[in-house]
């Protein structure tokens, strides 16, 4: 027999009640990019004190953001900075967090970035800035993160962002240069989430990605109209996501409705990857 009950509708659990975020305690990094400033809203919104942190650059714009999330939804957040890259940074940065609410409950961990010179020939440069910041950063985050929920004794759940050039080469039009540290580094965030996830499952800390296609956000505006319409044209929506087309899938996974989902990826691409 199998130690499970069947459920009815008197046992079953409420859908709402599994989706909130009252008295947790949430981490979104890379929040003033658009895709984390509207899960860090989406989180918010649900019930969590939200922690949003970011580069040193944008520490004006982070505390106005944990500002504005306060004031709006009614739960205290606030802003810390911190470099995804640096493994002693981004654990003083934890501890801020543990210190001020005493744990951290979910995690949308979704630093990244590309550069312009990655465009199909070896610099050492882009290879290690890309590397750093979107595999060993996710590597870092992840453990650290899973090391406090650990402790917590109530386990957890995080989401990296990945891409949905982890599982396909962005099309270009003919003639142009491809783009090949950056879909090698988000592949390696989605297989690496694999092994932490079946890790850190014996501490019920949960772990999974998201995978969104064209999203449009401070990484496109100095695209050339040219790349954007190609952009649209090869997407089978024939438009860009708007960043809170990410948020739910990132709520979904975060919550206990997915209390039975770890190591896996929800793609967020207009279709495109279906080519
Ligand atoms: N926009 C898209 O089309 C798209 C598509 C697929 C995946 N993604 C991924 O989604 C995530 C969010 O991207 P976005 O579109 O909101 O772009 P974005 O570039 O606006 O946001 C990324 C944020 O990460 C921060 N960041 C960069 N390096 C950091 C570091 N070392 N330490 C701390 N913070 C750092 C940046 O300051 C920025 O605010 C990224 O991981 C990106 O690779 C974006």
């Amino acid at each position: 027999m199998i130690d499970i009950p069947l459920l009815d509708l008197e046992s079953r659990q409420s859908v709402k009640d599994q989706f909130t975020f009252e008295g947790k305690v949430a981490l979104v990094t890379g929040a003033i990019g658009q895709i984390g400033m509207m899960s860090a809203a989406g989180f918010a919104e649900l019930g969590a004190n939200v922690v949003v942190a970011d580069i040193e650059r944008f520490k004006n714009q982070l505390d106005k953001l944990a500002g504005d999330l306060t004031a709006k939804f009614g739960h205290e957040c606030i802003a810390l900075t911190f470099d995804a890259a640096d493994e002693t940074s981004v654990q003083v940065m934890l501890d801020k967090i543990v210190e001020k609410f005493g744990t951290i409950n979910v995690a949308h961990s979704n630093v990244g970035i590309g550069m312009p010179a990655d465009q199909g020939e070896y610099d050492k440069n882009t290879w290690d800035r890309i590397m750093d910041t979107n595999a060993r950063g996710t590597m870092i985050m992840d453990c650290a993160l899973a090391r406090i929920m650990k402790k917590n004794q109530k386990g957890g759940a995080i989401v990296n962002t990945a891409s949905m050039s982890a599982s396909i080469i962005n099309r270009r039009p003919e003639g142009c240069d491809y783009e090949v540290i950056y879909p090698a580094s988000k592949a390696c965030v989605i297989h690496m989430t694999k092994g932490l996830a079946m890790q850190y499952m014996k501490d019920g800390v949960r772990i999974n990605t998201v995978s969104p296609g064209y999203v449009y956000s401070a990484a496109h505006f100095e695209k050339t109209q040219q790349d954007i319409t190609f952009n649209i044209e090869t997407t089978p929506f024939k438009r860009y996501a708007t960043a809170d087309e990410v948020t739910g899938a990132v709520l979904y996974l975060c919550s206990d409705l997915a209390s039975y989902t770890t190591g896996t990826d929800i793609c967020i691409d207009g279709g495109y990857t279906i080519w």
